[in-house]
């Protein structure tokens, strides 16, 4: 989290930018450095809604809950306004209650963005899997640092059509119509929803898999609310970020191997970037650059141009095909990868000394 703040910090303050946002997913991954990146590099408000697990007795809080407790006690001393929610924002209680948060506290937003990653919603199961045929690839271990490859069975219609559910853009639709609805969209308001296209390594399991049908309905559910949002002046875009390491990449089969491989093509040419990085290229760069964003044909705005060099990707190609256990370190950043998701969780930070004796009970300011 300081890392990101002081990254946003050392760029020059954003002329223009978001003066309102909310932020659905907003406690890690994209969602959490669109948040610092609109908060410290936009001096915006911000109202973030996100669903993690405090502490208990014997068990300490989700990463994202840390993190959401920290980002605002750094704002509050920066002088800049925060809330936050907790709960499944799938529901309508959770929409209700940050309709009335956004009336108690900010007012219209003019930015929404929607960064869910999640494995359910309500009835629905979002599942990983290719369509059509079952799928073989190379995966790695991790913790091991063993590749070895793996079957995935393909996706039945019920898990097609769940995972479409689940992460396509029918909940995206439900927020934006109910913001409208509540009159808490300002005018010239705009929102975003992250998606991913990647390389044809991933492919199979990715874009034509069940996700890639979910992240297909995502983009025409922009369009459809591109066209809803036209009477305020406002704007509904799919931004399509670049792989990273994040909760929800790790748990995606065959990705890992590909973005282990990936950071270490993009870091060796230099153009290697993490979220904070894309986050405030979204904002500096696309969304409030004069004369709008760019957009690809599809009307999608694109972060992903340098995971997409086809430099890179050859590269990446040719690794994918020679990767094996033997070579793995001299192919893939294995390090970069297992520290960065160490690191999304807090550990393997050198200043951290691990086994001091801590409260692990730490409040979200304006949750208490
Ligand atoms: P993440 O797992 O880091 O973050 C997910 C966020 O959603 C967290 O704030 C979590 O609390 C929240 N969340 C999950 N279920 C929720 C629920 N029921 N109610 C409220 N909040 C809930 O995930 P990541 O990777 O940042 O993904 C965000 C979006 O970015 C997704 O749409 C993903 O497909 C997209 N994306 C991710 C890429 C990657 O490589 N990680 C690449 C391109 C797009």
């Amino acid at each position: 989290m300081q890392e990101q703040i002081r990254f946003v910090l050392s760029r020059p303050r954003m002329e223009k930018g978001p003066r309102k946002v909310l932020i659905i997913g907003a406690s890690t991954g994209y969602g959490l450095a669109t948040r610092i990146a609109a908060a410290f590099g936009a001096r915006a408000e911000t109202v973030g809604v996100f669903f993690e697990r405090p502490a208990d007795e014997d068990r300490t809080a989700s990463a994202g809950w840390y993190n959401s407790a920290f980002f605002e006690e750094e704002a509050e001393k920066a002088g800049l306004r925060a809330w936050s929610l907790n709960g499944d924002a799938f529901s309508d209680p959770v929409k209700a209650d940050t309709l009335a948060l956004l009336r108690k506290t900010t007012g219209p937003v003019d930015l929404v963005i929607y960064s869910l990653a999640a494995p359910r919603r309500g009835m629905h199961t979002s599942v990983l899997r290719p369509i059509g045929h079952e799928y073989t690839n190379k995966t790695v271990n991790f913790q091991t640092g063993q590749v070895y490859e793996t079957t995935v069975p393909p996706a039945s219609e019920d898990e097609i059509a769940g995972t479409v559910a689940v992460m396509g853009g029918e909940d995206w639709q439900l927020w934006i119509e109910a913001l409208l609805r509540a009159e808490l969209l300002a005018p010239g308001a705009m929102t975003v929803a992250y998606s991913y296209i990647g390389s044809s390594v991933t492919a199979a399991i990715y874009r034509e898999g069940t996700i890639g049908k979910a992240k297909e309905h995502l983009e025409a559910t922009a369009r459809s609310l591109d066209a809803k949002l036209l009477s305020l002046g406002g704007r509904a875009y799919v931004a399509v970020n670049k792989a990273v390491v994040t909760l929800a990449s790790a748990a995606i089969p065959f990705v890992p191997l590909y973005i282990g491989i990936l950071y270490q093509v993009m870091k060796d040419k230099g153009t290697h970037e993490g979220c904070i990085e894309q986050m405030d290229r979204l904002l500096r760069e696309r969304l409030y650059r004069d004369g709008g964003s760019p957009v690809d044909d599809a009307g999608r705005i694109r972060l992903d141009e340098k995971e997409l060099d086809p430099a890179i990707q050859k590269e990446v190609e040719a690794r994918w095909k020679r990767v094996t256990t033997e070579n793995l370190p001299q192919l893939v950043d294995l390090d970069g990868y297992r520290k960065e998701l160490s690191r999304i969780c807090g550990f393997d930070f050198p200043q951290v000394n691990y086994a001091a004796d801590i409260d692990p009970n730490i409040a979200i300011p304006s949750l208490r």
